[in-house]
């Protein structure tokens, strides 16, 4: 078998985040490892008006087969939205729909990307692009971030260590950081990109998802010549049904269009006449505020938690929108084996490490989702993690609150208990009685 297999296989691997969610969804575990929306979130109450509306209208058009470019009334109604929502200049032609935003990710490393061609991604980047892309045999080059996102002059340094085929970027509440890119450095970033003949990949899943502060404008606006701006319905509608899209300039749309055909002829009609309706009937205005009235208080929860059970040995993101914070920790601290314990407790995390195309590094980093589970789950699990994280390193708010009470964990013990069974007591109870200073009675 191994011999009838291409050589674009070995750059294939299973996922090892695959693997985590697979333990992420067994029966009890809180899992903050996931990336998915809430379900809470669909607006499964208005597709009934919307099947009714799409069959009025296209009928029998709605089951046929269409053109590779899209479904014409929601390659408009997408255009109308990028222009009114965020600025971007785009008519009906210029939208290319695809299957989900990866299907534009696959199709751009199946029409650009050579073996060996080097490929610039912020380290941390989003996993399902590294897996898009691997096929086709890149050199990755980390470009680094800090709290307000891509360094952009580590962007200068990249271009002039050789050429580089393609900059993928995730500037807006960045899977996995939850960070973004300030407007100062998006203004930067576009000098740097028109000042050498480079083609950037704006990923821009999660914008949308804003609980406070202002937007951002997208770096396709400063240069849409070099950018190919790629959206998705995914996080605002549902991602089962598989809409996603990208702006692209005309040459690199033209493959894309050729490289969609030979994969799926097109993106699913039905998907695509309720995704129109979903945005010229005006659900979409209607219902994006119930999805960040969902979000809100999950992001607030997950950062309360963080702030009560952390000390200044960690850090982690703030963002004001999009579905992860990103943590931080002492560089020595191995997130494997938080995530190892943490499973035992029932509550399952992604180590960061898996986020870089660098294999040393990210170690003590992990990613944490907030848009899955309510804030109940979330205040308590992350409890339990923080709980844990402060006996890796050994905090010394940890040790002095154990010397007082005896047991810094009541209210961890008797959740886990309540959450996951007496199974958990004893495990529970050995981490309590291995803390210096508890004395067991
Ligand atoms: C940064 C990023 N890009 C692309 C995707 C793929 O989304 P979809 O294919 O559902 O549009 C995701 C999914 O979570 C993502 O986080």
């Amino acid at each position: 078998m191994e011999t009838l297999l291409a050589d674009r296989t070995q750059n294939m691997g299973i996922s090892a985040i695959r693997e985590i969610l697979k333990v992420a969804s067994q029966p009890g575990v809180i899992s903050l490892a996931g990336g998915l929306p809430a379900a809470k979130a669909f607006p499964t109450s208005i597709l009934q008006d919307l099947i009714e509306r799409v069959f009025e209208k296209y009928g029998s058009l709605a089951l046929q087969y269409d053109c590779t470019e899209g479904f014409a009334p929601l390659r408009q109604a997408l255009a109308a939205h990028l222009s009114e929502k965020k600025g971007l200049c785009a008519s009906q032609d210029d939208v290319l729909i695809a299957t989900g935003s990866q299907g534009v990710l696959d199709a751009l490393g199946k029409i650009l990307i050579s073996r060996g061609d080097r490929v610039a991604v912020e380290a941390p980047t989003y996993l399902g692009a590294i897996q898009a892309f691997n096929p086709y045999g890149p050199e990755y080059v980390s470009l680094e971030t800090d709290g307000e996102g891509l360094i952009p002059e580590s962007l200068e340094e990249a271009i002039d260590q050789g050429p580089l085929k393609l900059v993928y970027l995730v500037p807006t509440f960045q899977n996995p950081t939850g960070r973004t890119l300030s407007v100062a450095r998006r203004a930067h970033l576009a000098d740097i990109i028109q000042s050498h003949e480079i083609l950037v990949v704006e990923d821009d899943p999660y914008s949308d998802l804003r609980y406070e502060g202002g937007s951002v404008p997208p770096l396709q606006l400063f240069v849409p010549e070099q950018v190919v701006y790629v959206g998705t319905l995914s996080k605002i509608f549902a991602p089962g049904l598989r809409i996603g899209y990208c702006l692209a300039p005309k040459k690199v749309r033209q493959w894309l269009i050729l490289a969609k055909q030979g994969v799926d002829l097109h993106t699913g009609t039905l998907s695509q006449a309720l995704a129109a309706e979903y945005l010229v009937g005006g659900y979409l205005e209607e219902h994006l505020p119930r999805i960040l009235e969902c979000y809100r208080p999950r992001r607030k929860a997950m950062l309360d938690a963080l702030d009560a059970g952390l000390s200044d040995s960690f850090q982690w993101s703030r963002p004001e929108g999009g579905m992860f914070v990103w943590l931080e920790g002492p560089p020595d601290l191995e997130m494997d084996r938080v995530y190892e314990e943490a499973v035992k407790l029932g509550v399952a995390v992604v180590p960061g490490k898996y986020f870089f195309t660098d294999p040393d590094r990210g170690g003590n980093t992990l990613r944490l989702n907030f848009s899955m589970p309510d804030v109940l789950s979330i205040k308590h699990a992350v409890g339990i993690l923080t709980g844990l994280l402060r006996q890796q390193v050994g905090n010394t708010k940890v040790t002095s609150s154990i010397r007082s009470s005896g047991n810094p964990y009541p209210h961890l013990v008797r959740d886990v208990i309540s959450h996951h069974g007496a199974d958990f007591k004893s495990y529970i109870s050995d981490i309590v009685m291995s803390q210096p200073g508890v004395v067991r009675k």
